[in-house]
């Protein structure tokens, strides 16, 4: 008879193993519910060799296979001309070169790599780094040049800008980083690292003629000796355009810069350049559908919330009202199609949109329907066109008030954070090369947070799920309670997965990609410039002591400094703009 198995999980990710220890075997349940049984030593092997595993030991993949991409012109062809005579092909085969074991985020050290197969008369670049705390998903771009005008150019020799030597840190053995000192007209746009002290052959590289180059900015901290970066020590960091926008045309070489200083110090690497605005590798119209049928994001909405998302043509149908400044008593009703709104123009403050002014339908279509909503997506070039940004935008005819949290009990602010008209995005970042799903930005009110695929929940294949939160519709990646404040009270943002949600996938309509001409007939609501919601005539004081009232004597106070520090998005007494009067309808989320 076996004993009763001691049960415990081993701290590994991501495969988790369950072990139940008998005599001489063990038997390995994996959580795919495999079991085997091993003899003692080869599982305490297992158990050694797994506990080693770092996140960036696993490659990361999307979920399911991508799509057949309908024809079209460069979109996932695999190559961008840049012009100038530089094509450049997106490099995921990667060999590692030279690995340290700490420093760097969660002290779990970084891993260098380069490209391992070169395609048919491309060079190296630069190589690729990352943390090892996360899943391994990275490329780098390989360049070639067309042969006539001397696009690239071998490195006159190399710098060593730093190596482990000198250094006491864990790694597999030591490594050296290169950074190639270009001819003449030519930048580097990317290191060599090395694992012995020896020069790399001028080979190995190229640098790039510095009109097909454009002005780069430190991104995210890859690594530093330490446990956090430090500003005048060596710091490996991401780089990308400083310059970004749908009409920039700085392009990632998705190499890393390493120097001795902080993210303020100008870099020795430079990022490409899409020299002649060639947006030929960006989706047609077939290639955006088939781009929303594979990653068009599910969001789910609280259990509890009691403003839905619209389609506008049903905020309109239903009784929206145009106001015009100086008129305030001869609201005009909208027609569905948006067809009378006012076109163009600033944000002056001349018209406002409003509920209807009766309390029963103001009631309903506070509430929003669901069932017929639709989400309408802004398709644009960012990264130099490198990759294409679909915004896929929400709206909301009523954002409900905010609720704070104190201790353990949740409290309503009252009108404070009630606004008419809410327009929320989820952008989907996707590379042009070969159409892979590379981020999603969720909008967070007037900020947002980028997260990588890898951090992504997915349903229903490549599909991202996004999280409104009560009231709010600020969108999380996870599930779960969001603060905002310190200590014991905070802003509250709740988030579910109840049954409650939406698949943008069902009932998207493309409103606007500029880059394909009038492929798309912008919908006339979306230039209209001014606010989507009247200025909201609350007095704060007045709603403090409303919440007061409700409350007992310290807790008052606590309340009363509480309300009174939070951010003018949160007080927000102003209905907010449409997508394209939005930072991001131009420039990169931010
Ligand atoms: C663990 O690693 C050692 C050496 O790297 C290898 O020989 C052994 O087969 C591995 N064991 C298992 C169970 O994977
Ligand atoms: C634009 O790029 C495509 C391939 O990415 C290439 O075939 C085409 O010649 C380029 N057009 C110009 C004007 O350079
Ligand atoms: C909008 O609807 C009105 C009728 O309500 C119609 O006359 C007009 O042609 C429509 N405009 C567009 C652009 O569809
Ligand atoms: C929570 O929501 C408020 C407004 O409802 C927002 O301003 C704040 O940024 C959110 N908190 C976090 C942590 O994102």
């Amino acid at each position: 008879m076996p004993r009763a198995p001691i049960h415990f999980i081993l701290p590994v990710s991501p495969t988790l193993y369950k072990v139940f220890f008998c005599f001489t075997h063990i038997l390995v349940v994996s959580t795919m519910g495999n079991c085997l049984t091993l003899p003692v030593s080869a599982a305490m092997n297992l158990f050694k060799n797994s506990s080693s595993l770092l996140a960036i030991d696993t490659m990361f993949k999307l979920p399911s296979p991508l799509p057949v991409w309908p024809k079209g012109e460069g979109f996932a062809s695999g190559i961008m001309d840049l012009g100038g005579g530089l094509q450049v092909r997106q490099i995921s085969d990667l060999v590692k070169v030279w690995a340290t074991r700490e420093g760097g985020p969660d002290n779990l050290g970084a891993t260098f790599f380069e490209p391992s197969l070169m395609p048919d008369g491309f060079h190296m670049l630069g190589s690729y780094s990352q943390p090892n705390n996360k899943p391994f998903f990275g490329w780098v771009l390989a360049g070639k040049d067309d042969g006539s005008s001397e696009a690239l150019k071998t490195p006159l020799d190399y710098t060593l800008v730093w190596s482990s030597e000198s250094s006491k840190i864990k790694a597999d053995g030591n490594g050296y980083v290169w950074l190639p000192i270009p001819p003449d007209g030519y930048k580097a746009v990317g290191h060599v690292v090395t694992t012995s002290p020896e020069k790399p052959l001028p080979d190995k590289i190229r640098c790039v003629r510095s009109d097909l180059t454009d002005q780069s900015e430190a991104y995210t901290w890859i690594w530093g000796p330490g446990k956090t970066s430090d500003a005048n020590g060596f710091n490996v960091y991401s780089v990308r355009p400083s310059i970004r926008g749908t009409k920039t045309l700085g392009v990632p070489a998705g190499t890393f810069v390493a120097q001795i200083g902080g993210t303020a110090s100008s870099l020795s690497i430079a990022c490409l350049k899409n020299a002649e605005s060639n947006f030929s590798c960006m989706p047609n119209l077939m290639q955006i559908e088939t781009l929303m049928q594979a990653y068009s994001p599910w969001v789910y909405f609280h259990s509890k919330e009691e403003f839905l998302p619209s389609s506008v043509n049903w905020y309109f149908g239903m009784g929206a009202l145009l106001y015009k400044k100086g008129e305030e008593s001869n609201p005009v009703p909208i027609e569905p199609n948006g067809s009378n709104l006012p076109q163009g123009g600033s944000n002056d403050g001349a018209y406002w949109l409003d509920l209807p002014v009766d309390a029963g339908a103001k009631d309903i279509v506070r509430k929003g329907e669901l069932r017929s909503s639709q989400v309408y997506v802004h398709v644009k070039p960012i990264m130099g066109a490198s990759f294409t940004d679909i915004a896929v935008w929400i709206f909301y005819p009523f954002n409900g008030p905010a609720r704070a949290q104190l201790g353990i009990v949740t409290i309503s602010l009252g009108k404070i954070g009630e606004h008419v008209g809410d327009w929320e995005h989820v952008t989907l970042r996707v590379s042009n090369f070969n159409g892979e799903l590379q981020r999603v930005y969720f909008s967070q009110h007037s900020g947002g947070t980028w997260v990588e695929a890898y951090d992504l929940e997915f349903q229903s294949g490549n599909k991202a799920v996004g999280y409104a939160s009560l009231h709010g519709h600020a969108l999380y990646a996870k599930a779960g309670v969001v603060l905002q404040g310190n200590g014991a009270i905070g802003i509250k943002n709740d988030t579910e997965k109840s049954k409650v949600v939406m698949d943008t996938g069902e009932s998207f309509v493309i409103v606007a990609a500029e880059y394909l001409g009038s492929a798309v007939a912008e919908p006339a609501w979306l230039n209209y410039c001014r606010q989507w919601g009247p200025k909201i005539s609350y007095d704060i004081a007045e709603e403090i002591k409303k919440v007061e009232k409700a409350l007992l004597g310290p807790l008052k106070s606590a309340v009363k400094k509480f309300v009174n520090a939070l951010p003018n998005e949160v007080l927000g007494e102003e209905g907010p703009t449409g997508p394209n009067m939005k930072d991001n309808w131009l420039g990169d989320e931010k």
